[in-house]
């Protein structure tokens, strides 16, 4: 006689004071195993069973299982959520999982040091546009159309009927990315009276092959200073304290002619590093270079015709302008022997600083 009114009340107030998912596990091989489960036999010998036996306790056998199952199921969800509320299954002793904090990208760094060294010399910080005119980047720092000087500057032209700029319109037509931050100087001297001292720090795009130290995206910190009688004293007092204060006493300098058609006299810096001293991060295919002078920048006293371009009288005035780029200053602080380091995205990079 198969009773299986009475299996069910066993089973189901078995599961109900079951205590734990492993007296729930063997409660579930007792009635439900595959082997040996009290309604799996049940089950098994219904083929033996004459047909209206069958007809009758086949459904309802077949019901009771889902119904067991459903409530073993639901059974173990308890125990589970109870022993969490209890805490029991969480070791307290197991390591707490590490909150990855982001930080600043390096040349980021770099640039507040830069910022903060000439705000206390009195410097204010000024930006301009990346996208510019033909005018401002060239005509009015005293590089005409076809001027030789413009091949120092390889650059990336911009599609003009997708660009409606009034300025543009007015004097220069055409539209380019910046290659350099002087222009900003013009843009600054047409609306500010001297005297005055600026920094320009900015992004800037040449059409120019990479390597090691040369990249087609890089940054400037542009500066000017103008008054009645800035000289290039001033200039290299300038420049002495901030390298000073941005890499210490031990900074070996250079000072070498140059020319730009902005400034004149023109020079340039350039900063001494050793050999062995770049690292190599890991992974990277660079090589640290031999020791060798690395140029920063590019400088001089500001050309009379920039001073005209910007409506002042070259007459009554003067000033010192400089540009050093950003990345190469940070490879020299930090010694990264490669420029291209600081765009690749790779987190074994950028996670060291
Ligand atoms: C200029 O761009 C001038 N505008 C600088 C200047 C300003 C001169 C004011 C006089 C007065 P130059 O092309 O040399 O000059 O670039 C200046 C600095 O930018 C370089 O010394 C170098 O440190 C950096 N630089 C130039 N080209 C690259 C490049 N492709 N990748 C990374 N850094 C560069």
């Amino acid at each position: 006689m198969i009773n299986l009114e009475q299996l069910k009340k066993q089973a189901l107030s078995a599961v109900k004071s079951a205590k734990d998912a492993k007296a729930l596990e063997s409660l579930r091989v007792r009635f439900l195993g595959r082997e040996k489960g009290e309604l799996t036999k049940i089950l098994r010998s219904l083929g033996t069973l004459p047909l209206e036996d069958k007809r009758k306790l086949g459904p309802q056998a077949n019901a009771l299982r889902q119904e067991l199952e459903t409530a073993f199921n639901k059974k173990l969800e308890e125990l589970k959520v109870n022993s969490q509320k209890s805490g029991v299954g969480v070791d307290i002793t197991m390591p707490g999982k590490k909150v990855s904090v982001g930080h600043l990208h390096i040349l980021t760094q770099v640039e507040k040091q830069v910022r903060d060294i000439f705000k206390a010399l009195n410097f204010s910080v000024v930006e301009g546009p990346e996208v510019e005119t033909e005018y401002y980047n060239f005509d009015a720092l005293n590089i005409p159309k076809d001027h030789p000087a413009r091949d120092m500057w390889d650059t990336f032209w911009i599609l003009q009927n997708r660009i409606k700029n009034q300025e543009s319109r007015i004097k220069n037509e055409k539209m380019l990315l910046r290659t350099h931050t002087s222009p900003v100087q013009v843009r600054y001297m047409e609306n500010h009276q001297p005297p005055f001292q600026i920094i320009v720090p900015g992004r800037v795009f040449r059409f120019e092959a990479t390597d090691a130290s040369h990249e087609i995206n890089f940054h400037q910190v542009e500066g000017l200073m103008v008054g009645k009688d800035v000289n290039l004293a001033n200039f290299k007092f300038v420049m002495r304290e901030f390298f000073r204060r941005l890499f210490g006493e031990d900074i070996k300098l250079r000072y070498r002619p140059s020319y730009f058609p902005f400034v004149e006299p023109g020079l340039e810096i350039d900063i001494w590093y050793e050999r062995g001293k770049l690292r190599r991060p890991e992974g990277s295919e660079s090589r640290p270079k031999a020791s060798g002078w690395l140029e920063i920048m590019g400088a001089g006293m500001v050309h009379p015709h920039v001073f005209e371009a910007a409506r002042y009288n070259p007459r009554d005035l003067q000033g010192f302008a400089f540009g050093l780029g950003l990345e190469r200053i940070a490879m020299i602080k930090y010694n990264i022997p490669d420029i291209r380091m600081f765009y690749s995205g790779d987190l074994r990079f950028i996670k060291q600083f």
